[in-house]
């Protein structure tokens, strides 16, 4: 479980990245955040694997305030949470069986990873997280030749080979075209419902939410403004998180095409 509690996160150079924020994550949930460039996302998911540190509050993991943890214990932490970036984060250069491997670093040791020292008990782990995600013809090929679904299905693979208890994923559609995002959605949705693993993915856009997310948090300016399920977003859910209606919405859409 997951909860902030009077969480604040205020950059140095001041601009407040998370102002009162107060929400429970529960077990197995599937929540997706949305809001505009700039609303806190990436502050909130990345606060709590502690990549950034708010400076008031509690933040609580499995009942422990993570923001007092350093050394061991965020290594611990960072080994339970699975992080999924918008740019998937692998190794070019090294094939995908050893970028998915890369996902056991946090039990197996540095030292043993770096002489390629893995438990047949990982190598299984590999083979099956890749086939979980339907690539397991490209295990021996260079990360950096495959297309970008491709590479976030291998990211996939290595969050699931690391049996992480939450996923963190920030964006991790936002440089795929619509039928490969919503791929990666449907695996992203089908790993927390078959290994219950508590998933927050963060999104730009509310319709794509709406499709996945068991429960939606909208933020706006560092502020929670709407928590509820899917079903309970309506029009004025959208105006509070974008600042605009949905028909000015559309009407830019329209406006961008022609
Ligand atoms: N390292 C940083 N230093 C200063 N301000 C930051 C930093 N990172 C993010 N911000 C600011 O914090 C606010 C929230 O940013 P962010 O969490 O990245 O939003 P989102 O992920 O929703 O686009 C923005 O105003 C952003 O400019
Ligand atoms: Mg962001």
């Amino acid at each position: 479980m997951i909860e902030f509690k009077n969480v604040g996160l205020k950059y140095p150079n001041g601009t407040e990245g998370l102002k009162n924020v107060n929400v429970t994550i529960g077990d197995g949930e599937f929540v997706v955040i949305v809001g505009l460039s700039g609303a806190g996302k990436s502050t909130f998911i990345r606060s709590i694997n502690r990549l950034v540190k708010p400076t008031s509050g509690s933040l609580l993991v499995d009942g422990e305030d993570i923001l007092t943890y350093n050394g061991s214990h965020l290594r611990k932490l960072r080994t339970k949470i699975g992080m999924i970036f918008q740019n998937y984060n692998l190794v070019h250069r090294s094939n995908v069986l050893k970028n998915v491997l890369a996902g056991r670093l946090g039990h197996t040791g540095t030292l043993r990873s770096i002489l390629n020292l893995y438990s047949k008990e990982d190598l299984g782990l590999a083979y099956e997280s890749l086939q979980r995600v339907n690539i397991a013809e490209k295990t021996y090929n260079r990360a950096d030749e495959l297309s970008g679904g491709q590479q976030q299905r291998v990211s996939i693979a290595r969050v699931l080979t690391q049996k992480p208890a939450y996923i963190l994923a920030d964006e991790p559609v936002a440089s795929l075209d619509p039928p490969t995002s919503h791929q990666v959605m449907t695996y992203l949705r089908k790993i927390n419902q078959e290994d219950h693993i508590t998933t927050i993915v963060n999104l730009h856009f509310i319709d794509m939410a709406m499709e996945y997310a068991d429960r939606i948090i909208g933020m706006r300016a560092g502020e929670i403004v709407f928590d509820g399920p899917a079903s309970e977003v309506t029009e004025e859910t959208f105006e509070e998180i974008y600042g605009r209606s949905i028909r000015e919405d559309d009407k830019l859409k329209e406006g961008d095409q022609s």
